[in-house]
């Protein structure tokens, strides 16, 4: 897990992108890398996912690509054997967690309530994704939960903005940020390459600013 939580502690986004067609994935990826993008999760949200992970596992990107909305332990295999380097789940999923352990590979499931912070924390999990973030209370929720729960470190993910964005960076117990606003769909399908690089580059210029 070091390497995953060093590594978002410098870059912070992890855009989160189905891929719809395969053929977007490597001028999307070169376009995430120039703009000082790290991360890049693929959902496992339709069919190409590990299509799209085998075809950047094939090139010489120098990003960390993982596979996120990982729900079966089949999904986690298959994104590791196309070298996802970490998982993302929408919710919590114990035998995963095993699984992610015995593999030695980072991975954060999500969370939306105290009972599955209790969950993931009684597994020895302490990085998690907040989803949906924004519909289930946003900052006022991150705020609200960083008392009790004061080590415990999230990713929220689902309806950050490059508008909400400095709000949710600014916040203490914010790992890092995921969302497909980074290169949101329409764009991808445009094949609009500088739309999502300046949406980019504004969002690290966001989190390089909200965190001094
Ligand atoms: C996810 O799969 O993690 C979320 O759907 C991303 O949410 P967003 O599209 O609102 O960023």
């Amino acid at each position: 897990m070091n390497y995953f939580s060093e590594t978002l502690k410098k870059y912070f986004l992890i855009p989160v992108v189905s891929i719809e067609s395969l053929d977007k994935i490597a001028p999307l990826t070169q376009t995430l890398q120039a703009a000082g993008i790290k991360f890049l999760e693929i959902t496992y949200r339709n069919k190409n996912a590990s299509e799209a992970l085998k075809i950047l596992q094939n090139n010489n990107f120098n990003m960390i690509i993982g596979a996120g909305t990982i729900r079966t332990l089949a999904q986690a295999e298959e994104a590791i054997k196309y070298g996802a380097k970490f998982l993302v789940s929408p919710g919590f999923n114990k035998e995963i967690i095993h699984f992610a352990a015995k593999r030695n590979i980072p991975f954060v499931p999500g969370v939306d309530s105290t009972l599955s912070i209790e969950l993931a924390n009684s597994e020895g999990i302490s990085l998690l994704k907040f989803f949906p973030a924004e519909i289930s209370g946003g900052i006022k929720w991150l705020k609200s939960i960083k008392g009790p729960y004061h080590e415990i470190k999230f990713i929220p993910t689902g309806g950050i903005t490059l508008e909400n964005l400095d709000l949710y960076v600014k916040l203490t117990n914010v790992a890092g940020i995921g969302g497909s606003f980074l290169a949101p769909k329409r764009l991808i399908l445009e094949d609009n390459w500088d739309e999502i690089a300046l949406i980019c580059t504004k969002a690290i210029k966001i989190v390089e600013l909200a965190r001094g």
